[in-house]
């Protein structure tokens, strides 16, 4: 495990890196969707990230059988028997594991799930999981720690949710695809991750439609067939090398990544100042001088994505004028402001807004990081300081990011992991 990077300010990035598989934010919620399906599923582009350790112990411990059949590949075999539990040491790790709450549910009828705890970001909630199973004939109650949900029979359900939450949607798709008759979940999350996983469970044999617009639809039927499947790149880590060219200028392409997927992130880039264009696989960018200030308020997908906004806070940090950033969808995602400030930013917090005063240049210093794109936004900010920025805590990096250092070194970018002892 890294136990800290180092960045150092280098000239402008230039090159053409690949995003690997989206591992944290797609993989993971497929990994739980394959234990909807007996037999072997085997799921491609998975790279390894920290997070991805957890599940393969979480499927394990309930009784899958998991291996790597190649550097990135899968193999997962769900024959069973089951065991639908999900230990607190592993739920305290790692937040996905709730998502094994709606296949469990689904497949066994019953499912024991230690509940989550808040994280650095917010409360994290799960009534809308829970208002939303509820619906569909299951029975749910937290005891000494743990949610016990059971059910004699998954019936499809009207669900409208309050928010559209990623987590809650994707609960209910996967224990929608074996309920009876249909299930119509009504202002769905739209992230490009639902739609992956609809496409993954339609290719067992699921009949799932409408994932990606605010109402899916889902047909329940009596049993899944296992596939090869392969997973979408990663929409994060390609905005994060985007708003490094942003940070340190330059020109790059990025490969194995969709404008559709990143368009509002794009957009703002674009009032900033960048240039970002299509290729035929992901995007082209270029970043001359100081960026202009804009602000910024986070939504749901397809608006500004709240995973961006720590590294948008770096980028206005440096620019030119005052932005306004606004964070809607978590409560405490503001926390690595104060981190940044050590590096000579002025940025300023009240509630769910942070004032930015862009200042002509970052100054090193040491750092820690609070969450995975935290620490990501403190690792650009690195790249617009003068002198040496060492980010320790980079284990919370490396749970989303697969060598986030070695992408940016091939950009030219002057990034080091220092290796833990
Ligand atoms: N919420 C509720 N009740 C619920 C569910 C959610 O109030 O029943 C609230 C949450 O408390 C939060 C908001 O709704 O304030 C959004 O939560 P959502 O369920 O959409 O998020 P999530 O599924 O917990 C995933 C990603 C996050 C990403 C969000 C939003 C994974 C493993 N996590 O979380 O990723 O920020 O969607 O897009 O996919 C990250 O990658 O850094 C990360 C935190």
């Amino acid at each position: 495990m890294e136990a800290r990077w180092v960045v150092r300010p280098g000239p402008p990035l230039s090159g053409c890196v690949r995003v690997s598989g989206a591992t944290k934010n797609a993989g993971l919620k497929q990994m739980a969707a394959a234990l909807l399906v007996p037999g072997v599923t085997v799921l491609r582009n998975i790279p390894p990230v920290a997070d991805l350790d957890v599940m393969i112990d979480l499927l394990r411990a309930i009784g899958a059988e998991v291996e790597w059949g190649g550097p990135e590949e899968l193999r997962i075999d769900a024959t069973g028997p089951l065991w639908p539990e999900a230990p607190y040491e592993l739920v305290s790790r790692m937040r996905a594991s709730i998502n094994v709450l709606g296949p469990l549910l689904a497949r066994c009828g019953e499912a024991r799930v230690a509940m989550p705890g808040g994280d650095n970001i917010g409360s994290r909630k799960l009534d809308m999981h829970f208002r939303g199973l509820e619906a569909m004939g299951a029975e749910l109650e937290v005891v000494h720690g743990f949610i016990e949900a059971r059910t004699n029979v998954l019936a499809g359900a009207r669900v409208v949710l309050e928010f559209p939450s990623v987590g809650a949607t994707e609960n209910l798709l996967t224990a929608a695809v074996l309920a009876k008759g249909q299930t119509v979940i009504e202002n769905a999350a739209r992230e490009p991750e639902i739609t992956d996983l609809a496409a993954f469970l339609n290719r067992t044999g699921a009949r799932v439609i409408g994932a990606g617009t605010s109402t899916i639809e889902v047909e329940g039927v009596d049993e899944l067939v296992p596939v090869e499947s392969e997973l979408m790149g990663d929409r994060v880590e390609a905005g994060t090398l985007l708003m490094a060219c942003g940070m340190a200028g330059g020109e790059i392409s990025v490969e194995g990544t969709r404008l559709e997927h990143l368009e509002m992130v794009v957009l703002k880039l674009a009032e900033m100042g960048m240039r970002v264009s299509p290729t035929p696989d992901g995007l082209w960018a270029r970043a001359e001088g100081r960026l202009d200030a804009v602000d910024v308020a986070t939504l749901p997908y397809p608006g500004f994505p709240t995973d961006f906004m720590p590294m948008a806070v770096s980028v206005l940090s440096v620019a030119d004028g005052t932005a306004i950033v606004t964070e809607n969808v978590f409560d405490n995602r503001f926390t690595f402001v104060d981190e940044l400030n050590r590096m000579g930013a002025d940025v300023r917090t009240e509630g769910r807004h942070a004032v930015v005063r862009g200042v002509p240049r970052l100054s090193g210093a040491p750092v820690r990081a609070l969450d995975v794109r935290a620490g990501a936004a403190l690792v650009l900010a690195g790249l617009a300081a003068d002198g040496e920025t060492t980010v320790f805590d980079c284990h919370h990096v490396a749970r989303g990011y697969v060598d986030l250092p070695g992408k940016l070194r091939a950009l030219g970018a002057d990034v080091e992991a220092v290796p833990a002892g």
